[in-house]
Parts: C-alpha cells; sequence; structure tokens
C-alpha cells in the first residue's frame, strides 16, 4: 500500500466511482491503492468496498475542509456529482468547484472530472426548439457539468474531462426500460426517432477512468468521450427482444411528447434526448468505441449483456 499512487474516488459507494473502485482492486499489480470517499462511511456498501480492499474516508460534497482532507496525499482524483439527488444545477457547480479548488490545492496530479456537453452551445436559450428550463438551462443535468469544466481549468487542476454516456442500466434500474402495452406486447419508448444513442454499461465507465488514470499525463487537459455502443431505438429493441426471448417495440415518441409524461425530471430528459437526436453526428462522434475499448478492454456490449441479465431476473 505505502508504494502505491492513491486514488481517491467521489461517489464510491455509486455506479461511476463503484466501478473505478472495483476496477484498481481487481488489479493489485496495477500500482494503484483507493481512497473511497462517502459521507457515511457506516453504510453497507461503504462497508463492502473496505471488505473488497479500499481505504473508506467520510467526505462531503458541501464541505471543502473535508474534501481538502480526502484529498491529501493522493495521485488522483475521481470527482462526479449527483444532480438526481437535488435537481439543482447550481449545487452541482458549487461541489464541482469545491473538488476543483480542494485538488488543486492539494497538489493532486491528476483529476477526472465526469462532466457531459453544455448543451447550450449548441441550442442557446433564445433558440425555442426545446424549453429554457430553470431560467438559464437547456438540459440542467448536462449543461451545469458541462458549465463547470472550466472551474477545473481556473482552479489548475490537471484534469481529464471524462464525458459520459447513458447507462445501459437505466433500463433496469431507471425506469426507461421496456413496458407491457395494453396488449401485453413490451414497448421501448424513447424519443431518439431513428438516430443512434451512445450508451454504456454503467461499470465500464469506472473501468475506462481506470484505464485513463494508467495512460496518465498524456491525458491531462483532454476531453474524453467514451461509449459501448452507438444504437438506434430499433435496435436497442431488437436486442432486448434477442435477450428476453419475446418481441419489444421501439415507440418513437416526439421529446415533447417526452417532456410531458411529468415524472421528476421529465423535461430535462426530453430536452436531452431532443439533444442527441438533433446532433447526432457531434455527441456520437465525441464518443469513441474504439478509444473507450482501448482504455477498458473488458468493454460490455451495453444493452446485449445488460439486457441478458434483465431477461434472467
Ligand atoms: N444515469 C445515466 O444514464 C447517466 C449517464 C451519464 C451521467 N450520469 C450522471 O451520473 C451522476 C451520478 O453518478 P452515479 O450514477 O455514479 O451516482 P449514484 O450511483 O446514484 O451514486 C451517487 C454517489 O454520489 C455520492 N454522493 C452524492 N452526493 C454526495 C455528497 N454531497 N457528498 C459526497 N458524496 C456524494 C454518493 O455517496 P454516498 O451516498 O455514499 O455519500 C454515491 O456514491 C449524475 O450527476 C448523472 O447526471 C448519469
Amino acid at each position: 500500500m505505502a508504494d502505491k499512487r492513491i486514488i481517491a474516488v467521489v461517489g464510491a459507494t455509486g455506479a461511476q466511482g463503484g466501478g473505478l473502485v472495483r476496477a484498481i482492486l481487481q488489479d493489485p499489480s496495477g500500482g494503484f491503492a483507493v481512497r473511497a470517499l462517502t459521507r457515511n462511511p457506516k453504510s453497507d456498501r461503504a462497508a463492502e468496498l473496505a471488505r473488497l480492499g479500499a481505504e473508506v474516508v467520510e467526505a462531503h460534497l458541501d464541505h471543502p475542509e473535508s474534501l481538502k482532507r480526502a484529498f491529501q496525499g493522493v495521485h488522483g482524483a475521481y470527482c462526479v456529482t449527483n444532480f438526481w439527488e437535488h435537481f439543482s444545477p447550481a449545487k452541482e457547480m458549487a461541489q464541482a468547484a469545491n473538488m476543483a479548488k480542494a485538488a488543486a490545492e492539494g497538489g493532486v496530479t491528476h483529476v477526472i472530472w465526469s462532466t457531459l456537453e453544455d448543451t447550450r452551445r449548441w441550442v442557446p436559450l433564445d433558440d425555442d426548439r426545446m424549453p429554457t428550463l430553470m431560467t438559464e438551462y437547456k438540459v440542467p443535468h448536462f449543461d451545469a457539468k458541462g458549465e463547470a469544466n472550466h472551474l477545473f481549468a481556473d482552479h489548475g487542476a490537471p484534469t481529464t474531462f471524462l464525458l459520459t454516456s447513458f447507462y445501459w442500466d437505466n433500463l433496469i434500474s431507471f425506469g426507461m426500460g421496456p413496458k407491457k402495452g395494453a396488449d401485453g406486447k413490451l414497448v421501448l419508448t424513447l424519443p431518439m426517432g431513428d438516430k443512434k444513442l451512445p450508451g454504456i454499461a454503467a461499470e465500464d465507465i469506472g473501468k475506462c477512468a481506470y484505464g485513463i488514470f494508467k495512460q496518465g499525463r498524456s491525458y491531462i487537459g483532454r476531453t474524453v468521450g467514451i461509449a459501448g455502443e452507438h444504437l438506434t431505438g430499433t435496435a436497442m429493441a431488437a436486442a432486448l427482444a434477442r435477450a428476453l426471448g419475446r418481441e419489444v417495440i421501439y415507440n418513437a415518441v416526439t421529446p415533447a411528447a417526452y417532456r410531458s409524461f411529468g415524472f421528476p425530471g421529465a423535461e430535462d430528459l426530453g430536452n436531452m434526448f431532443q439533444f442527441k437526436q438533433e446532433f447526432e453526428a457531434a455527441f456520437c462522434g465525441a464518443r469513441d468505441l474504439d478509444e473507450s475499448r482501448s482504455l477498458n478492454p473488458e468493454l460490455q456490449m451495453g444493452v446485449t449483456s445488460r439486457a441478458l441479465r434483465l431477461g434472467t431476473q
């Protein structure tokens, strides 16, 4: 442990950070050790990480002092925020600022910031193809992350900007999977038209991040997009049908219809899918499958593998 370079992982008990923690611990000769950050070291998830060999440290993204302590003496820091816990872009940016400052002041050698596009670069607020949300955003959970990029640069934190993708896991745990229609047939409802959606198994995000830490210096200052596959709704439905052994119909609703579904975040996600649809070339182009695989040779063929697991549940 003493001769290993420590990577502090924010969100260690979650999907992205958890994948990174496991990737590091599964490679004992890789030269890295893990410091898992959590608000609650006594939780079952934190205890499981400790059992696997992680150092578990209490830290809170709203408390700069706790981040400063947690980033003390580490080589790397994986930084992620959880928009869906509070739905506040302002909070997300404040938390990003706290991490950027703590990393820079702590002399962290390599930071990975889990970010997304600031969609307002493509769809300015006065562009009424989609509604402006919360007064100053088009896709709040994207825009705040993208806007926060400059905080890492401003603080002088040596950062790789990691553009993540839609988790295929959403088809299982986020309520976006196929649902039974009135006729009993399974229907996958997404506002993607005939355009491709980049997706990834959530566990693979951490594995790609580990690949970036292993590459080190050459990735600092770079923006890197990752995905397991780029799939149309039709292809996703076909893969799900193969895995489940029953028909799955792709229902390509309009983004406006999706925005009106009424669940928390529906407008944000409706705008997000519209952005991904209308800027397919740029969005898919920013997520190179070959580079993702070179960072993580175990990259899963996302929707198919997740669906296979879904099929056995
Ligand atoms: N779902 C998707 O398809 C998708 C795709 C791309 C990007 N994203 C983004 O991914 C982010 C969420 O990441 P995830 O899916 O890995 O999260 P997750 O599985 O929901 O877990 C959230 C993690 O964040 C930690 N956390 C939250 N608030 C914290 C705070 N104030 N201080 C310290 N730790 C805190 C939690 O740690 P403790 O509870 O242990 O403290 C937990 O480990 C969101 O911002 C979302 O926009 C999602």
